[in-house]
């Protein structure tokens, strides 16, 4: 054993999972940011939660609306994510620019990704301060899924694809 750096330990994180956070801006347009630091933080009830850094603009408009989407991107859809985690929505309009299609939720006000693996409709339910990051616990309200669609994960260096599909006991 030798001991590591934190940047070591994220390096062997691969695959990562990869998810987007959607919501409204002030002016009503949508925009998205990609992350990867996400998880499922309860089954019953069904909460999900990622950790959103302090200067992202996607936090500042989670917590002034109270309600965002968590999409799982789709195979496909590489460029756009990519486009959203490495632009801010505070300078950029992801809605015309990211490549992404847009659609208002079912339930919440907040917008679904159209061809995404799955969407999440969530409402905040706990906000935690964690160093640079602050974790989002939302409860999931309602979930869309397209089924042909391969959700993506994040290789590292060599990008964004879908893991392989593993043969389901049968
Ligand atoms: C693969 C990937 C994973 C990322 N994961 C996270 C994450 O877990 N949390 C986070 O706050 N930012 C993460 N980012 C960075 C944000 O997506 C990026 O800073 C984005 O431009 C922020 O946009 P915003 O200011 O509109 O919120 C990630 C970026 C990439 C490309």
């Amino acid at each position: 054993m030798r001991q590591v750096s934190a940047e070591d330990i994220l390096a062997l994180e691969c695959p990562q999972t990869l998810v987007t956070v959607n919501v409204y801006k002030p002016d009503g347009s949508a925009t998205a940011t990609t992350v990867g630091w996400a998880m499922i933080a309860s089954g019953s009830p069904f909460y999900y939660a990622v950790a959103l850094g302090k200067k992202r603009y996607a936090l500042e408009c989670l917590l002034a609306r109270k309600e965002y989407v968590v999409s799982f991107p789709g195979d496909g859809q590489e460029k756009a994510v990519l486009f959203c985690g490495t632009h801010s929505g505070r300078k950029t309009d992801k809605e015309k620019e990211s490549g992404f299609r847009f659609v208002r939720g079912a339930e919440v006000n907040a917008p679904l990704i159209e061809g995404a693996a799955a969407n999440l409709e969530c409402r905040l339910i706990h906000a935690y301060d964690a160093g640079d990051h602050t974790i989002i616990v939302g409860e999931v309200v309602t979930g869309h899924v397209e089924d042909t669609v391969l959700r993506l994960f994040n290789f590292g260096n060599t990008g964004f694809s879908p893991a392989k599909p593993l043969k389901v006991r049968t």
